[in-house]
């Protein structure tokens, strides 16, 4: 009777790798054990040998850390397949891609994966930086943490919006025009910057050679140190933030947790969840690409703009504000004010550490919710007066009536709702700036749902099906 782990040598390849994964690998018994050891220690070079069971539940974290990482490494691969064929020159690049998509074996698959996953990443990204707001996992030791994730997200965008223009088509020509245009309103040094983004006066050949090295060269690399960094941080504030009820005492407090914490192997507990969210996720984006195309227009056509002409999903929210606001608020002012509120999120004055639990509170919660309303409603009460009803730019300066006043009407707003946060549910600090947060990022998320499916020519407001 052979020993349970013992390898059978008649068994079929596949069951003997499925075992070698699950059980242990394919060797001789000592050979086996010496090679696991092996195996087992690699692994645990890079990951704790212990974690916490309560934080490696599924709906805890959703995977979405690793699986935003999964997709780094699916951009990756096929982004060095994509290479082999593609022609970074205005002369050859759009040709290369049809080539690609039509004479290479497989290349419409790689490619398919490469611009989902791509897009897939910017939107597991988003959803994971909610996650951790929304469990607290910004508070100390994760202030930095938070940081390095976000200049993380800044380079995931950037790699995504170089890429835009390889494909050298017609909608990847004008929506990189219309970004890097925006740049150009900047004071002082826009005109200057967006001259060194293009490599001259207009997208031209030195634009797809320079935003060619940056995509395949300068931002993986710059991700692929952030994210080492950002893994080694978690790993320093001894794995990720542990789920908590609202009256449960501080992690760090005299009290101490009410039970001792139960401690499972990493491997195969963790590991075995990680590996099979990642064959989900592989699939999953296979199948995407099997079924959408990534889509090429006409050959980029300097001389003939499409109308409209519109900036990729995650920069449309931006060409929304263009819409609304002088574009000195819309592509300085408020850009800034908010890249400089999402970096001072961990560094706020809160009245205690809601690490851990989620939303805060019920008062957090329900606070949450009617922000969420107010934000929906608001701005798109806001966008349908400001195209038909509201025309102050007839009675006063542009830079006044669509920047200074709406400025000062949203800034209202926001010392509004924060005062009466605080006052009449005798909210905390930590759920009136939760509320800020959440009707912020609402409002945002109406105007890209707006600039994506309700503009249409000359960026006028239309039904999607009219579009
Ligand atoms: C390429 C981009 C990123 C990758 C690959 C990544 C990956 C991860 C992973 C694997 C974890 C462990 C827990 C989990 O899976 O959720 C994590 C935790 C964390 N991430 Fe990210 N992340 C990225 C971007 C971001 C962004 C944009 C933010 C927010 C601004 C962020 C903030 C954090 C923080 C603060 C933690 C620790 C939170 C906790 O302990 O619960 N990360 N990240």
């Amino acid at each position: 009777m052979p020993k349970e782990n013992q390898s059978n040598p008649s068994s079929s390849l596949p069951s003997r790798v499925w075992r070698s994964i699950f059980r242990g690998p394919i060797f001789p018994r000592d050979d086996r054990d010496r090679k696991k050891i092996v195996f087992d220690t690699l692994v645990l070079h890079f990951r704790p040998i212990r974690v916490r069971e309560d934080t490696i539940r599924y709906s805890h974290t959703w995977g979405l850390g690793g699986s935003s990482f999964i997709l780094f490494l699916i951009l990756v691969s096929t982004g060095v397949l994509l290479m082999f064929v593609y022609q970074p020159s205005p002369d050859g690049a759009y040709e290369s891609v049809v080539s690609l998509e039509h004479d290479v074996f497989f290349g419409k698959l790689i490619r398919n994966m490469h611009h989902w996953s791509a897009n897939f990443l910017i939107a597991f990204l988003i959803l994971h930086l909610l996650r951790v707001y929304f469990t607290g996992g910004y508070h100390a030791p994760r202030q930095f943490n938070w940081v390095i994730g976000l200049l993380l997200l800044g380079c995931v965008l950037l790699s995504n919006f170089t890429g835009y223009l390889l494909p050298w088509d017609q909608l990847s020509y004008w929506a990189t025009t219309i970004v890097t245009g925006m740049i150009g309103y900047v004071p002082v040094v826009g005109g200057w910057l967006q001259g060194v983004i293009r490599g001259g006066e207009s997208i031209s050949g030195k634009t797809l050679v320079i935003f060619y090295a940056a995509h395949t060269t300068v931002i993986p690399v710059l991700i692929i140190v952030l994210a080492a960094f950002h893994f080694w941080r978690v790993r320093k504030a001894r794995g990720v933030v542990v789920p908590r009820l609202a009256d449960d005492p501080e992690p760090r407090s005299e009290s101490g947790p009410a039970q001792k914490p139960n401690y499972v192997l990493t491997l195969p507990n963790l590991i075995l969840r990680e590996f099979s969210v990642a064959l989900a996720l592989i699939a999953f984006v296979m199948v995407v690409a099997l079924i959408f195309n990534a889509g090429l227009g006409e050959p980029a056509n300097p001389g003939m703009s499409p109308n409209p002409a519109k900036a990729p999903w995650y920069f449309v929210g931006f060409q929304e504000l263009l819409l609304h606001f002088d574009p000195l608020f819309a592509v300085l002012v408020i850009p800034l004010l908010a890249a400089i509120g999402l970096v001072s999120i961990p560094y706020f004055d809160y009245d205690r550490d809601t690490s851990g639990i989620f939303m805060m509170s019920h008062e957090g919660r329900r606070l949450g919710a009617m922000a969420a309303v107010v934000a929906v409603v608001a701005t798109v009460a806001w966008v349908i007066a400001d195209e038909f009803v509201i025309d102050l730019a007839a009675w006063m300066p542009p830079v006044i009536a669509n920047g200074l006043v709406p400025a000062v009407v949203l800034f209202g707003v926001l010392a509004g709702f924060y005062r009466w946060a605080k006052k009449r549910g005798g909210s905390s600090n930590n759920e009136a700036i939760q509320t800020l947060f959440i009707l912020l990022a609402m409002g945002f998320a109406v105007l890209t749902v707006v600039g994506v499916w309700f503009r249409g020519e000359g960026m006028a407001l239309v039904w999607p099906w009219n579009f």
